[in-house]
């Protein structure tokens, strides 16, 4: 059974009040994990829009779990009013850990950790849940650089238990340590590894998703034919180019380019196919069509 938060919210592994930037697939299901584990969630969206369809979308995926009889109305009452959303960053300034979960965009990333710093207290956590990017970069706009970890979720968030937990250089040794009691308290399996593009999962990963593109892309195979042979063959839950469209294509593209740029290896190059798809708007499933289609 799910947690049950109450109205009141309560201390996790000493921290109650959470910010998280980005309202996206990782954002939301980072928020919504934070609030069922009786925590105060402030959720910094950028787009208007989003100050509307973050709710709704976090009310229906509750409704979800209610249905499932694993968890109460109350609390899903509760989780829903544990999470208040707004377009400014400064309210995040009584947050004791915020994790930015923005675009998987560098430039965008060291905007937001560069206000972060400024308005957090001194011994608040900044946290990215970057997939590729360097948390060094990230942590150099920041005053005290001590303060920055890579804590990197997988999605769906609800459903994987691992969390990447990636210190820099300058990570100061009782921020690894908070962050580890804390995702170890959201019932969450921490691994911590180097700052290298991709971490784990996604350097051992995108490499084989790309492959899997190039066997498309050169009509050595269908998308229905791999998909079908790792599924059956090695009982993965979903084949690379069903797990390529659910990731999202554009996210795939990006983690592709930013491992290419550190490694310079052939292997971490996107195929063009993947390029051209995302320059036409088939990004998977978001989309309503990738390797699929998902009308
Ligand atoms: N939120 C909450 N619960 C969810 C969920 C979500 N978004 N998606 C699925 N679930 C739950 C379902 O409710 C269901 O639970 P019950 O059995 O208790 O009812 C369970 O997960 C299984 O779901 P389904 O039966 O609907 O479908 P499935 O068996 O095909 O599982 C899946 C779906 C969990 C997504 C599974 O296919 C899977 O694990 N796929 C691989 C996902 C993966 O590899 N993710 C990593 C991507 S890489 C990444 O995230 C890092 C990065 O940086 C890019």
């Amino acid at each position: 059974a799910e947690p049950t938060p109450s109205r009141a919210t309560r201390a996790l592994a000493g921290f109650t009040r959470i910010g998280v930037v980005g309202s996206g697939t990782m954002g939301a299901g980072i928020a919504e994990l934070c609030a069922l584990n009786g925590l105060d969630v402030r959720l910094a969206v950028s787009r208007p829009a989003s100050l509307e369809s973050a709710p709704r979308r976090l009310a229906a995926s509750l409704d979800r779990r209610v249905a499932k009889g694993r968890l109460t109305p109350e609390g899903r009452d509760a989780a829903l009013a544990a999470v208040s959303v707004g377009t400014d960053l400064g309210d995040l300034a009584d947050r004791e850990l915020v994790v930015e979960a923005v675009v998987e965009d560098e430039a965008v990333k060291l905007a937001v950790f560069s206000t972060l710093d400024k308005v957090v207290e001194p011994d608040a956590i900044l946290a990215s849940t970057t997939s590729a990017l360097s948390i060094t970069r990230l942590a150099g706009v920041v005053q005290h650089p001590g303060r920055v970890l890579g804590v990197h979720f997988f999605n769906p968030v609800a459903v994987l238990d691992l969390v990447e937990l990636i210190p820099t250089l300058l990570t100061d040794e009782s921020v690894c340590r908070r962050a580890e009691e804390f995702v170890t308290a959201l019932g969450k399996k921490p691994v911590t590894v180097g700052d290298r593009s991709g971490f784990v999962v996604n350097a051992l990963l995108i490499p084989y998703l790309l492959a899997a593109i190039r066997m498309v892309e050169s009509g050595y195979s269908s998308a229905e034919s791999v998909d079908q042979a790792m599924e059956s063959g090695c009982a993965h839950p979903m084949g690379p180019l069903k797990l390529a469209d659910f990731i999202g294509l554009d996210v795939v593209a990006a983690i592709a380019e930013a491992l290419h740029a550190e490694s310079r290896q052939p292997l971490h190059a996107p195929p063009p196919l993947l390029s051209r798809m995302v320059e036409a708007g088939i990004l998977g499933r978001k989309s309503g069509r990738g390797f699929h289609s998902y009308a």
